[in-house]
């Protein structure tokens, strides 16, 4: 039996974004028919908000478009870095402090979520925590459009 390739997504507090991108690329590979091969997850860099649930704003605009997410916010954890094939950073200050704590025998691959995007003004999925609706509803849209990059990625690799 082939392993399944595991990604974890990674934001600041793992209750806006990353909860987000893990249940966005989730219904890609349900679409796909793919969600057997893959082990998907999130967490965070910080520990701020540990064992909560997404945010509200992030709940009620998942739920507009069908999802339910029911993730529970967890930080990153050292073993993390051995358990998953990629570690997929939301911003570049997330993608500095995920380099910062990998431990030496890391074997996961650490990059940008948008990286696997050929759009050069793609680089982030910006945090929408002291936005308004809107950039929640582009936090969803650049979760949809890096995942799609992401999953071509990855059938061709
Ligand atoms: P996230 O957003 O990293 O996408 O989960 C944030 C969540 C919480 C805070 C900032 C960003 N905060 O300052 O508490």
């Amino acid at each position: 039996m082939e392993s399944k390739t595991s990604i974890l997504f990674v934001c600041l507090g793992n209750i806006c974004r990353s909860p987000v991108a893990e249940a966005v690329f989730l219904e890609i590979l349900n679409q796909h028919n793919l969600s057997h091969q893959f082990k998907i997850d999130s967490a965070a860099t910080s520990p701020n908000h540990i064992g909560e649930k997404a945010d509200p704003r992030t709940r009620k605009q998942a739920i507009s478009k069908g999802i339910d997410i029911t993730h529970r916010a967890r930080q990153l954890h050292p073993n993390d870095f051995l358990e998953f094939d990629y570690i997929l950073a939301m911003d570049k200050k997330n993608l500095e402090d995920i380099e910062k704590i990998a431990p030496e025998n890391n074997k996961a691959i650490l990059a940008m979520f948008a990286s696997f995007d050929p759009d050069p003004n793609f680089v982030e999925v910006p945090d929408p925590y002291w936005g308004d609706a809107k950039d929640f509803e582009r936090v969803y849209e650049l979760c949809q459009k890096a995942g799609h990059h992401l999953l071509k990625h990855l059938l061709k690799s």
